[in-house]
């Protein structure tokens, strides 16, 4: 068999590995036209969120009456209304002519630059629904001044809807690393928008995703967000063992069963580590040779951000925690301070994510290859 290439982006398809519950769940209630549940997947970044919902996207390409719309906000050009609205729109039309559910092909972002006279004209001569017509019309009309900016996202929102409708489609829609719409001017005031409209729609389900947690909760976990109990909350997990060996067996066309427990510790079965590593050392030799040369290349660059974020005792605390201290005994002696002022340290820690609370008065390090790396940059300590 040939051997998967290691890519830093998400992935799709033969190399998707692991998270068949969630993948199949997803892709049965969002490809059931009938049904119209939303989801909101939350996790970490870099765990795999964008690589299930293309995997989704993928699994529903072939359904004739659904219609899956993937945007990212997180590659919005700035955080204007206007362009949030464009891009929301430019997505939605795209995803229905690619699947050839509208009769015009010329793309829609030359259309919006266009005078409505001519779009009207342009449209006219060809076999579109008059509400699809009508609907254009309206987006135009903001673009070019002529209706005031009130409606506007809603309206946006309304494409899908409105497409759905005219072409007896469902349209699911996607909003990858949602939290970045609370960028926007009024951001929050935006997302309640969405909330109400999309109550209101029959032929849209809408799919969000972020890992920035307050963020998201702000949004759709907490009770008083928004989109509670609006969309069905999916915790995207790091990798369990068996997936970390599933992986390692795609990748190498081999396994290293008795290394893969170490792996699996260091990573925290993180699989953008396991790709990371894997194509900087292609896990040549033994796993903690592989993870030593990848920390060599890598680590300075890679950990660059975290390790500006953090006080020189701080960085104490979490070698310490990396070496298996839990409680704010053990870390204390390790920086000469009492217990006390340990515990002023953790609330911060967690705050920049890189420390969890695994139980009451014991913490744990999120990220044990940014502790590993911690300790042999710091304390020069390079087996
Ligand atoms: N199911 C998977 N199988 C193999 N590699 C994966 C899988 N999911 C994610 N990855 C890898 O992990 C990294 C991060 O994935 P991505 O989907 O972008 O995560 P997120 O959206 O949560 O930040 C990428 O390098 C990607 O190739
Ligand atoms: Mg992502």
């Amino acid at each position: 068999m040939k051997k998967a290439e290691f890519l830093l982006t998400p992935v799709v398809g033969k190399y998707f590995v692991g998270r068949e519950d969630v993948v199949k769940e997803l892709g049965k209630e969002l490809g059931n036209p009938k049904s119209r549940i939303g989801f909101c997947l939350y996790g970490r970044r870099r765990v795999g969120k964008t690589s299930v919902l293309m995997e989704v996207k993928d699994h529903l390409a072939n359904k004739r009456n659904v219609v899956v719309v993937y945007l990212s906000l997180y590659d919005l050009a700035d955080f204007s209304i206007e362009t949030l609205g464009e891009e929301i729109i430019n997505a939605v039309i795209d995803a229905y002519q690619e699947k050839n559910l509208l009769p015009f092909t010329i793309k829609i972002r030359k259309l919006l630059e266009a005078p409505i006279e001519v779009v009207t004209e342009l449209l006219s001569n060809t076999k579109i629904e008059a509400s699809v017509l009508e609907h254009i019309k309206i987006l135009l009309e903001y673009k070019q001044g002529r209706r005031n900016y009130t409606n506007y996202i809603r309206d946006v929102f309304n494409t899908g809807e409105v497409l759905g409708k005219a072409t007896s489609t469902k349209c699911v829609i996607i909003l990858d690393e949602f939290p970045e719409m609370t960028k926007v001017e009024n951001g929050m005031q935006l997302v309640k928008i969405l909330r109400t409209q999309y109550e209101k729609q029959e032929k849209t389900a809408l799919v969000i995703s972020g890992s920035i947690k307050k963020t998201l909760e702000t949004v759709a976990l907490s009770e008083a967000s928004p989109f509670y109990k609006q969309l069905v909350p999916k915790h995207i997990m790091p990798f369990s063992r068996e997936e970390v060996e599933k992986f390692l067996s795609l990748y190498l066309g081999k396994t290293k069963t008795d290394e893969v427990e170490k792996l699996y510790q260091l990573t925290g079965g993180l699989p953008f580590y396991l790709q990371f590593i894997g194509r900087s050392t292609g896990y040549a030799g033994s796993i903690d040779k592989a993870i030593n040369q990848f920390l060599e290349q890598e680590g300075d660059l890679f950990f660059k951000e975290e390790i500006e974020k953090l006080s020189e005792k701080e960085k104490i605390i979490v070698i310490g925690l990396f070496q298996g201290k839990k409680t704010l005994t053990e870390l204390a002696n390790d920086i000469n301070e009492a217990p006390t002022t340990v515990g002023r340290y953790l609330p911060e820690l967690i705050g920049k994510e890189i420390v969890v609370k695994e139980s009451r008065g014991k913490y744990e390090l999120l990220d044990k290859m940014f502790g590993l790396w911690l300790k042999r940059t710091y304390l020069h300590d390079v087996k």
